[in-house]
């Protein structure tokens, strides 16, 4: 990955002032001045947020490739590191065409919970698929697998430092509870991290919790996203 570098105060200004809660505003890739800030110089997943509360906001994600890794595993932080490191072969050149794919931001981790401490639980780590890629490259590793995740609409709040065994939980828990208590419909049996900075980045740090809109298309909760 490289190093971040961009800060651009005035595009932070724009995106932290408040947005009234009835307008969307669409965050398109690199290139557009919109970009969330905390994507800083990587391409990211595009969306648009269509409600924003205090405690999370209500994004529409457009459909766009993935490239996946499930992993089994008792913790987050294993899962993520087992998960991250063909994937980032992948795009290091362990593909069929041999190239090199732009590293993007988020880093996916779906999250299905074992029933128990003494269970495994299911993870799947996905790398977005830069849209400039035209034909993605099929990976040479058979537990790499290329992945399109409809559109779908997920609450998303947000959360600074490091994802990690004692943060993910504790922000996943948190946010059910909001959107409980808002009375929002919500798929309860799985959620997301949405990861946008390298471990080795100290400050300004961004991470999300994502959790599917009932309603949403069956895909979106089967596949990467
Ligand atoms: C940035 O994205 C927004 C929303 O998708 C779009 O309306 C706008 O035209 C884009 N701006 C540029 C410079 O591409
Ligand atoms: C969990 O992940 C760690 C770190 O990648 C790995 O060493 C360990 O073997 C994994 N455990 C299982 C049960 O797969
Ligand atoms: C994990 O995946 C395995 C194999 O697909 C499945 O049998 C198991 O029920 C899954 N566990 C969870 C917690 O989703
Ligand atoms: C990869 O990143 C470089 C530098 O930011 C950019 O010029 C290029 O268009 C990107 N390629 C794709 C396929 O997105």
């Amino acid at each position: 990955m490289q190093p971040v570098q961009i800060a651009v105060a005035a595009v932070h200004l724009l995106l932290t002032a408040h947005l009234p809660q009835s307008q969307a505003q669409s965050f398109a890739n690199t290139g557009n001045t919109s970009t969330p800030w905390f994507c800083h110089e990587l391409e990211c997943a595009s969306y648009t947020v269509v409600g924003r509360n205090a405690d999370y906001e209500t994004r529409q994600y457009s459909s766009a490739n993935w490239v996946s890794a499930n992993v089994q595993n008792y913790t987050y932080r294993a899962a993520l590191s087992e998960g991250f490191a063909p994937l980032f072969k992948y795009i290091s050149g362990a593909n069929k065409d041999a190239v090199n794919i732009n590293m993007t931001a988020p880093v996916l981790v779906k999250v299905a919970s074992g029933a128990g401490p003494f269970c495994q639980s299911n993870f799947t780590v996905s790398f977005y698929v830069p849209t400039a890629q035209g034909n993605t490259p099929v990976p040479t590793d058979a537990s790499v697998y290329l992945n399109r995740l409809p559109s779908a609409t997920y609450f998303v709040s947000s959360f600074g430092g490091y994802a990690d065994d004692n943060t993910v939980p504790a922000q996943a828990a948190a946010l059910t509870a909001k959107l409980t208590a808002n009375g929002e419909a919500f798929d309860n049996s799985v959620f997301w991290t949405a990861g946008y900075d390298a471990p080795y980045k100290l400050s300004d740090r961004h991470n999300e919790i994502w959790i599917l809109k009932s309603g949403e298309p069956a895909a979106a909760k089967s596949v990467a996203g």
